[in-house]
Formats: C-alpha cells, structure tokens, sequence
C-alpha cells in the first residue's frame, strides 16, 4: 500500500502506476473516430506536474506524427486551436485556473475535449467528449506515470495506432530500482555528488523533456536550484557560460541516449570535454534500456528517486509545495475581489 504521506514510497510506485489505466473500448472508438474525421492537430492542457506527460508524449511524435501535437502551459490557446483540434485538458487536482480557463477556450471552440484529473472543478465538467478520473492523494508530479499513459494511449488512438502497452517496460523498472540501490549508481550515491552545485541538466530529442523533469524535480522535491537545456541549442550559447572564471558551482549532467546520432553524439562528447578544460566536472547519466520510451522512463525514474534523496540530504520535506500554495492564495484573495 503507497504511502501518500511520504514522497519516496510514491516514487516507487512509478511503475505499477504506468499500467493503472487502461483506455475501455468507448474510448478508443470515441477517439479512433475523431481522428478518422481528420484532425489539424492535438493540443494538451496543463501546467506543472499535470503538463510534463504532455510534453514527454509532445516530443515521443515530435518526428513521427504528420500533425502538429503541442503541450500548452498558460491560460490562454493560439488562435490556429478550433474545431479540427483534438484537446486533452489534463489537471491532477482539477483546480489549475490556467488549465480551466484553457478548457474553456477549447469548449468554446468546438474542440472535441478530454479530460483527465482526480477531482476538482475539471472532473466535474460535463460539456467534453469523455473523462479520465484517475486516483486522488498523490502529489500531482507523483502521478506523472498516472497521466502519462492515458495521454499516449489516446494521442495513439486518434492517430489510428495501437495503444502502447507498458508492462513490459513497467516489469523492467521495478527490477531496475532494485539493481540500482546496491550498485554505484544508488540514487543516494548521485543524490550526494549534487550537493554544494546547481545542476544543470542536458538533454537532447526525447531526453529534453526529461532534462526539465529532472530540473523540475529537484526544484520541487530538493527545494533548490536547478536548470536544464539541450544539445544542440545550448552549443549556441549556453557553452559560452562554462568559463573557469565563474562565481558559481554549477554540476553539468548529461543525458546520454543510447539512440544518438554521430553529430548529436559528437555535440554531447565534444561540449563536455571543453566543461571539463575548463574545471568543471561534467557527469554522463545514460541507463540500460531497450527503447527511446523505456529510456525516458528509466531515466525521469531515477532522476525522480535522485530529487527525494536529494530533499532527505538537505533535510527538507519533498511534499510541502509552501511557496506554490502562497501564490494560488493570493491569486484567489485577488479575484474574490473583482
Ligand atoms: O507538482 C505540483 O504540485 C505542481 O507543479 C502542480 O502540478 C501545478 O501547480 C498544477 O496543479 P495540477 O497538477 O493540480 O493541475
């Protein structure tokens, strides 16, 4: 039984929440028969934790999907959303004023909408096409593997595609986690090495959205700073940052795929040799994996279990979301006003 009191025990249960929900037959033709219709594009709906499975599936289609299919963090929908746009307002909590007032515009648009949330006012809606109610009492960036999968499974049935199955992948995770605790790579051993440096983390393709997962989770979970950016934009600009003459302690970690191309490989070889020429230390990250979805998933796996040892290191608590509470207040207080 997951322990919603405590970060890590959640963590843990990222793979058996990777397969919790299946899309039933009324779904899949709901959304089959939309995409037959002929669809301009997939749009999801979200922020925080309820956005980045959007943008890990946005980025899964980046180069195979003949439509555009965009993660959108902000209240508002570019003006090319209408009616042949296919949106998935996704909010753990069902109360995000961004992603209610973005589910609005898309109502109102005549986009066919589904919803995916464990309660609140989205749940409650009854103007969309189907809803996803998933379970209550996690954190929302704990129930990433919660979102995750339906948002594929449906972009894939909208596609005309076989709903992905991830038990295989979910079997090679829990053993994973396992394997990991008693070898050099224990999330406590990395966890350890980031303190005293802000990391920044690399990724490149499908390992960019996982880098900002990772960035997003120590903020969140370690309570500190972190940052992320790709190969090959950062060669562009970010690289001319890494000069021995700087006045913080910044760790680079790279996100090494096992699917690189030569170029983006000799990017990703070259930029850490010239972090290191420079006295930085640069940290390669890459894991065992036998496909770009399981290595996303292994990695925002392990990087997840890195941010909760990280907040036990610095002795703070990965649960409280003091600051993120504070802001949501103030905004009420302000538009109880009006
Ligand atoms: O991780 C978090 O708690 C936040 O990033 C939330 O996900 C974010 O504030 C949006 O809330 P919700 O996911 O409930 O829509």
């Amino acid at each position: 039984m997951v322990d919603t009191n405590d970060m890590y025990s959640m963590v843990k249960e990222f793979p058996g929440l990777l397969t919790k929900y299946k899309l039933g037959n009324e779904i899949q033709e709901t959304c089959g028969r939309i995409g037959d219709e002929g669809l301009n594009g997939i749009v999801i709906i979200g922020m925080g934790g309820s956005a980045i499975a959007g943008l890990y599936v946005q980025s899964l289609f980046k180069e195979s999907a003949s439509i555009p299919v965009l993660t959108n963090l902000d209240y508002t929908l570019p003006a090319f959303v209408d009616s042949n746009w296919m949106t998935i307002a996704v909010s753990y909590s069902g109360n995000t004023e961004e992603t209610l007032a973005a589910y609005n515009e898309a109502i109102k648009r005549d986009s066919p909408t589904f919803i995916i949330a464990s309660a609140g006012e989205l749940i409650s809606k009854d103007n969309c096409l189907r809803k996803i109610k998933i379970i209550e009492g996690y954190q929302p960036r704990a129930a990433f593997p919660l979102i995750f999968t339906p948002i594929l499974n449906l972009i894939e049935c909208a596609m005309g595609l076989k709903p992905t199955q991830l038990e295989n992948i979910a079997d090679s995770l829990s053993k994973k986690i396992v394997e990991w605790e008693s070898s050099p790579l224990a999330p406590r051993n990395f966890a350890q090495d980031l303190v005293g440096s802000a990391p920044v983390f690399i990724g490149s393709k499908h390992l960019v959205p996982v880098a900002y997962r990772a960035k997003c989770q120590i903020n969140e979970n370690a309570k500190t700073m972190a940052f992320f950016s790709e190969i090959p934009e950062a060669n562009h600009n970010e690289i001319e940052s890494f000069t021995a003459r700087n006045e913080f302690e910044i760790l680079p970690i790279f996100l090494r795929s096992l699917y690189e191309d030569t170029w983006i490989q000799k990017r990703m070889n070259i930029t850490a040799e010239l972090y290191e020429e420079e006295g930085y230390s640069p940290v390669r990250l890459s894991i065992r994996n036998s496909s770009k979805l399981e290595e996303m998933l292994a990695l925002t796996l392990y990087l997840d279990l890195v941010s909760v040892e990280f907040a036990q290191i610095r002795k703070v608590d990965p649960l409280s979301i003091e600051r993120i509470i504070k802001l949501k207040n103030e905004l009420n207080k302000d538009r109880q006003k009006l």
